[in-house]
This record gives C-alpha cells, sequence and structure tokens, in this order.
C-alpha cells in the first residue's frame, strides 16, 4: 500500500511516515521544509518538496502516485501566535486545506487522515473529554482545526471521501529507538523547553501560574507520546479501509501530569537542576486538560504504549542530551 504523508518531515509527521514504514507501506513524503527538517526524512520513503499554497504541486504528486490514502499534518501550529497573525493561520491550515481536498477529490484520493486538536474543545466543561464535548476554540488555531473538520465531514457527504480527525491532545516525547534526527526550531511547548533549560540552551524555565485550582497550583495536562499517535494514523487508516465509514477520536493518555510533575521528572532523569521561576499565569490556559480516548480504544484498539512520564522524559532527553551546553 502506497501513502502520501503531507507535512511529513515535521515532529509528529516524521513519527507518523516512520509508523507506516515500519508496518510495511510505501511511503512519499511532501513537505515545504518550512518547519519540517531535512533530518528528518528517511532513507526508504521518497520525498518531493512541494507547497500545499500551490494546487498544480498537489495535482503533480497525487496524480502519479497510486496512493492509497494520504496523511495530512502541514499546518501552522502555535495557538498564541494564531491569535496575532489569524491571516496567516487562515491562509496556511484553512486555504491550504482546500486545496488538498480538492486536488484529493479530483484524484480519487481518500482516506484521508487528518491532524486535529484538543483546541477544538476550548475551556473544559467536564473532565476528561471526550468527543462529544462542545466545541468552542478558545483561539484561532483552534478555530482552523475545528473548520477544517466540518469541511470534511461535507466532502465525506458529498463527495464520499472518508476521513479521519485525530484529536491530539499534548504531543511530546520522540522515537524511543532514536530514528528520528531533527530538534524542533524555536520551541513553544513545555517538554522541549524544559529540555532546552536542562541542556543549558535556555537560563530557566518559566512556570506560567502556580495558583490554579490543582493539586499542585499548576497546570495539568494530558501527555502523549507522539509514537502512540503516529500508530493511531495507520490503525485508523486501516479502520477506515475496512470499514469504508470516517472517524474523529481524541487521542489523550487520561493521565493528568502538572507543570511541576513534568519539571521534577526531568530533574530526576537528567540529573539537571533545571532552574525555574514561577511567572504569572499565560492567557488563554485551563486549568486542566485530560482527555478520555475510549473511542480509539474501542475503534482502533488503541492502547498508549510509550505515554507515561519517563519513558516521555528519557526519550526527549536522549535527543537534547546531544546538545547540552552544560
Ligand atoms: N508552560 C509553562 N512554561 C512554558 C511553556 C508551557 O509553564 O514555558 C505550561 C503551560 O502554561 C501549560 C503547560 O505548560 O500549562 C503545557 O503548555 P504547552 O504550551 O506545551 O501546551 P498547551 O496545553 O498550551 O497546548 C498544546 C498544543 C496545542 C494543543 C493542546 C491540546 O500546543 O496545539 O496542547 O491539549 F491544542
Amino acid at each position: 500500500m502506497r501513502i502520501l504523508v503531507i507535512g511529513g518531515a515535521g515532529y509528529i509527521g516524521s513519527h507518523v511516515t516512520r509508523a507506516f514504514l515500519d508496518r510495511g507501506y510505501r511511503v512519499t513524503v511532501f513537505d515545504n521544509l518550512q518547519t519540517g527538517l531535512r533530518e528528518n526524512l528517511f532513507d526508504d520513503a521518497q520525498f518531493v518538496y512541494g507547497d500545499i499554497m500551490h494546487p498544480e504541486q498537489l495535482r503533480s504528486v497525487m496524480s502519479g502516485g497510486g496512493f492509497d490514502g494520504c496523511v495530512h499534518l502541514a499546518a501552522l501550529k502555535a495557538a498564541g501566535q494564531s491569535m496575532l497573525h489569524p491571516e496567516l493561520y487562515a491562509q496556511s491550515n484553512i486555504a491550504g486545506t482546500i486545496n488538498i481536498l480538492n486536488q484529493a477529490s479530483a484524484a480519487g484520493l481518500s482516506p484521508i487522515i487528518f491532524s486535529s486538536s484538543a483546541a477544538v474543545y476550548g475551556a473544559p466543561q467536564y473532565l476528561p473529554i471526550d468527543e462529544e464535548h462542545p466545541k468552542e476554540p478558545e483561539n484561532f488555531y483552534g478555530y482552523t482545526k475545528l473548520e477544517i473538520e466540518r469541511m470534511l465531514d461535507w466532502y465525506d457527504r458529498l463527495k464520499g471521501m472518508r476521513y479521519a480527525a485525530i484529536r491530539y491532545f499534548n504531543a511530546a516525547g520522540y522515537d524511543v529507538q532514536g530514528r528520528v534526527k531533527g530538534l524542533e526550531l524555536n520551541p513553544e511547548n513545555l517538554l522541549p523547553i524544559v529540555m532546552e533549560t536542562a541542556a543549558g540552551i535556555r537560563p530557566q524555565l518559566s512556570i506560567f501560574g502556580d495558583d490554579y485550582p490543582t493539586r499542585d497550583g499548576s497546570c495539568i495536562r494530558d501527555y502523549v507520546h507522539v509514537s502512540d499517535l503516529a500508530e493511531a494514523h495507520v490503525t485508523a487508516f486501516e479502520y477506515i479501509v475496512k470499514q469504508d465509514r470516517s472517524i474523529t477520536v481524541n487521542l489523550g493518555s487520561q493521565n493528568g501530569v502538572s507543570v511541576i510533575e513534568m519539571l521534577e521528572r526531568v530533574r530526576a532523569i537528567t540529573g539537571k537542576a533545571v532552574p525555574s521561576v514561577i511567572v504569572g499565569r499565560r492567557a488563554g490556559d485551563p486549568a486542566e486538560l485530560v482527555a478520555t480516548s475510549a473511542r480509539a480504544r474501542e475503534l482502533l484498539g488503541w492502547v498508549p504504549k510509550y505515554s507515561d512520564v519517563d519513558t516521555l522524559v528519557s526519550s526527549t532527553w536522549k535527543m537534547y542530551e546531544k546538545f547540552a551546553k552544560n
């Protein structure tokens, strides 16, 4: 079977590519290397340099490839930035996806496995969050993901294009076999920032608030290992091919970890001091976000293997310690 992975040179995309290759699929990565990295390309996958903003480039790769499906991970993903530059997010995420859907439809390419996000839900109204939870995104990034999900639903109804919308909670960790080589540039997420601090690349970690109504006052999140996420893309693809129906699933570990707990595990595992300072709350941060992934377990048999905190931390540290300056 042949799969096209759009955005396959990025952090999550490279792990998804690896997961399909490991299961014996032939994979073509399509990426503009804007945030994706050349180091993330694998010798056993084909690479096509291209941009989702250019429909003719999509047409060219899709029409000649004989693909059995497509994974779409090409997007801007910094929630804070999306509030400052919504036009960029509208263009890349929404207009870019329209290009993909129209070219895929013309090429008869289905199903599409789409990278969605827990950001579609907004502030939690109950926990753990299931797929039926109200969708009221609190940032423009989350709005783009929700809008795309709605579009996928219409293309399914009108054109028979099947899809999986996979709502990631907090993706973290690296391939435990060390096969993904690229470190994310200018990370905005907690674990890479803690790691850069442990490695002496940053002077200190700012903890955004210690006065939340949680067990230690810092925010609780549901961290899920990127290889567990990647595996679900393969099983979702196989499920859709077999069942001929679209699905929407949460992927999280259902295990809430606070910022301070994560920091303490990093200190213990790396043996580094990791200086930190408590600063004010970051706008738009809910106190706690935890998923139920019961639907993914039920439909896909998905059980996270690497999403315990120690594996998240140690697989990430294996990448960062190579760059340690202390
Ligand atoms: N945090 C800090 N200091 C930092 C960075 C983060 O204290 O320097 C805290 C945040 O305040 C938050 C927690 O660490 O409480 C996690 O923050 P991240 O920025 O890593 O992740 P978010 O939960 O804000 O968002 C992430 C993705 C979103 C996605 C969401 C889904 O970035 O795209 O998870 O749960 F929608």
